[in-house]
């Protein structure tokens, strides 16, 4: 039988997976997305134009592939449907290139609704949610309330619908918050939503990776968000609500851990976050501002400015740790280019206590981190072959090999295909 490659976010999501993926691609014959929903935003540029897939995986662009959206994801029909007519009108066969695993979850309006009368009164400590619905759907989920997409396909849909849109206005009561007439619609348009997604098959996904195991065929595991947005393992409550780690490619696929071969790890040469949450590298300087706007750090699904800040190693090696990662690809290096000297955390200051290790709560305690600081490096424009970085980026590469013990195998040096440097 073949492994299965996974390929994870290691910091706290918008890493550059689409990118990513979309280059490995023409080396896999399927692609599986194994968690998270429409919160993702994958963006991926070539020929000139601009994609941002939600539930789509990232395989998507090339036919050599299928792609398959596996049990561990929520699909709200309405942005997925949307995003099969923007690939359609793009010239992307969908109907022949992509699955849905029948064990999936849906999203439903009252979802939506929830997400954003919990978030309201959370007040100042919010989660910063996307409010696509996610955290309340993996709710239903776990609490054995959930509707699968494989559920569409019986007499019992409509009962089973009306059941939990009951339970769902029950809860959205005790917020104050009271479905409105536009509601009404938004729900016809739900429906109309299925309907049309319907034209994609729905699989039994785990036989059918399993299947393609046998048939010794390569296959790519594709996580969304990142490993420190984690249910278990992020910062919580700071998080998304599913194992955005390697463990999630098991459960969202039914893979066994032995099925697993590469796992390959994306992180920025810098951090970001969007969202509430702690972020000891932050920066609310100038220089934080030019990596948000060169980087342009704007969410794809939300277009909410993303916080900007150094690289943190204690937190990378965390990432690297728990998903047992073996390569590692450095993404928008070039954003750095320019910035005389660049800070990299290798330690954090915890009241006094030097560690490098991460605390269970960075909350209610003086946090601060301890910065080497290199030598930074100009434009990457013209820099076609890893080998031709300049000295100063090769030495952060090599001071983030060394601190995390795992090898850096591809840098991107901007959002095209060709700006790939494979070592
Ligand atoms: P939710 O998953 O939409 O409920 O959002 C929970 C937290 O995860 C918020 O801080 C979001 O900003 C963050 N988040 C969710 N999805 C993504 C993503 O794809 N990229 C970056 N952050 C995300």
């Amino acid at each position: 039988m073949s492994k299965i490659d996974v390929l994870l976010g290691l910091q706290w999501g918008d890493e550059g997976k689409g990118k990513v993926v979309d280059v490995l691609t023409p080396n896999y014959q399927l692609v599986a997305r194994f968690q998270g929903g429409p919160n993702a935003g994958h963006t991926l540029v070539f020929e000139d134009r601009k994609h941002v897939l939600h539930t789509v995986p990232s395989g998507i662009f090339r036919s050599s592939a299928k792609n398959l959206i596996g049990n561990g994801v929520v699909i709200d029909p309405i942005v997925l449907q949307k995003e099969l007519r923007t690939l359609h009108d793009n010239g992307v066969d969908t109907k022949n290139r992509l699955m849905i695993s029948e064990k999936a979850h849906l999203i439903l309006p009252t979802h939506r609704m929830l997400d954003a009368a919990s978030e309201k009164a959370k007040g100042k400590d919010k989660i910063g949610s996307t409010l696509k619905g996610i955290g309340p759907a993996y709710m239903d989920k776990t609490g054995r309330n959930g509707l699968r997409i494989g559920d569409t396909q019986h007499a019992t849909f409509l009962e089973k619908y009306e059941a939990l849109k009951k339970k769902h206005i029950q809860l959205l009561k005790a917020y104050d918050v009271i479905p409105d007439n536009s509601f009404v619609e938004e729900e016809n348009a739900w429906f109309a939503a299925i309907d049309s997604i319907k034209e994609l098959p729905l699989v039994s996904g785990e036989y059918y990776i399993h299947q393609c195991l046998q048939k010794q065929q390569r296959i790519l595991a594709e996580g969304a968000q990142g490993s420190l947005l984690d249910i278990d393992f992020g910062t919580y409550p700071y998080v998304t609500s599913s194992n955005t780690t390697c463990a999630g490619a098991c459960t969202g696929l039914g893979l066994p851990p032995s099925a697993i071969g590469n796992v390959i790890g994306i992180f920025k040469a810098y951090c970001t976050r969007v969202g509430s949450g702690p972020f000891p590298t932050e920066l609310h300087d100038e220089i934080g501002n030019s990596i948000r706007e060169k980087g342009k750090e704007f969410g794809s699904t939300t277009g909410r400015a993303r916080r900007c800040g150094w690289l943190d190693l204690p937190a990378l090696k965390f990432a690297c740790m728990i998903n047992g990662i073996t390569e590692l690809i450095m993404m928008k290096s070039d954003v750095l280019g320019g910035i005389p000297k660049i800070n990299v955390c290798t330690a954090y200051n915890i009241e006094g206590r030097l560690q490098d290790t991460l605390p269970y709560q960075f909350e209610n305690q003086k946090v601060e981190p301890i910065y080497k600081e290199l030598d930074g490096w100009g434009s990457l424009d013209q820099v076609k072959y890893f080998r031709d970085l300049p000295a100063s980026l090769q030495q952060y590469i090599r001071l983030i090999e060394d601190y995390v013990q795992v090898p850096v195998t591809l840098v991107s040096t901007g959002p095209g295909r060709e700006q790939t440097l494979f070592r």
